[in-house]
């Protein structure tokens, strides 16, 4: 997903970026901070991005590497006119409220000229923690620490706004509103693109292609799911209602101006003209 929206915004992947498997944290080398903005706006898999001013296996190294980040890099980000608070996140393990100010504190070595403010701060920082990924086996100490300058969140409320668990029309098929974000992002779907998908079913994959300005088109072979009429996949409904269709759950969403159509068709026949005519299919 990354890779895809790397080169969505303009940015490119290198192969050489290490991925660390048994770890939530990864170290990315992206050109600006305005595309990790943008990547930001889109991903559904990366909950937060950070300028990293530091890391380690333990915390003498992540103060030896803060104390090595360039302070003019800093600087604009400490002066005394300036906001801030200092946050603490642990991956596997929960801190007391005493160890985290303990952590917090340990960092007064850093040129912070602002006053903080933990309501509305202009610059957030992140202390992070890697514990592992075992919670049957959580060290004491850390595996590897970060220190860095919030940039943005994700999009991972997405995954809950556009829940198939709250949508109007689903069927046994429809597919998981995280998945479905994942794969638009892979198919670098982008504003005033038209997107198809050849088995749409319900539509699921529609509506994250719809979300980020797409217009969107599909078939299915099976005509009660076009027309949302037969048997409803819910546990206590026995038929589908009369407005169960994919075009209801575009509106539902807001979505609505982004739906083309829904045919009825067999895609192992060929029912296109020759030519471009879509800017990404997405299908499963
Ligand atoms: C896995 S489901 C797609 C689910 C869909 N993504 C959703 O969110 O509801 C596959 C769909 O392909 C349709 N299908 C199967 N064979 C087909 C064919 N030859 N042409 C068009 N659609 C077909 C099925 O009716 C089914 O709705």
């Amino acid at each position: 997903e990354i890779a895809s929206l790397l080169s969505l915004c303009g940015g490119q992947f290198s192969g050489e970026q290490e991925i660390r498997v048994n770890s939530p944290f990864w170290i990315l080398n992206i050109p600006s901070e305005e595309m990790a903005r943008g990547l930001m706006k889109r991903t559904v898999c990366a909950k937060s991005i950070f300028e990293l001013w530091g890391h380690g296996r333990s915390a003498g190294e992540l103060y030896a590497s803060l104390k090595n980040y360039p302070t003019d890099k800093m600087l604009p980000y400490l002066h005394s006119d300036s906001t801030y608070k200092v946050h603490i996140h642990t991956f596997n393990k929960t801190l007391t409220q005493a160890q985290k100010i303990k952590k917090i504190d340990a960092l007064e070595f850093l040129p912070f000229k602002g006053k903080v403010n933990l309501k509305n701060p202009e610059h957030i920082f992140w202390i992070l923690e890697d514990y592992g990924m075992n919670p049957n086996d959580v060290p004491e100490e850390p595996i590897h620490l970060y220190f860095g300058r919030w940039i943005a969140d994700g999009q991972r409320e997405l995954i809950e706004s556009y829940s198939v668990k709250k949508r109007h029309f689903i069927g046994n098929t429809s597919m998981d509103a995280c998945l479905s974000f994942i794969m638009a992002n892979h198919g670098r779907v982008k504003p005033n693109d038209i997107v198809y998908d050849p088995f749409v079913g319900t539509g699921g994959l529609l509506i994250s292609s719809a979300h980020f300005g797409a217009y969107v088109c599909g078939t299915d072979i099976d005509y009660n799911t076009i027309h949302g009429l037969g048997k409803a996949s819910r546990k206590n409904q026995k038929w589908r209602g009369p407005d169960e269709n994919i075009r209801a759950n575009l509106r539902q969403y807001g979505l609505e101006k982004y739906y083309l159509d829904a045919l009825v068709a067999d895609s192992s026949r060929p029912i296109w003209r020759k030519g471009m005519l879509f800017d990404a299919i997405i299908t499963d």
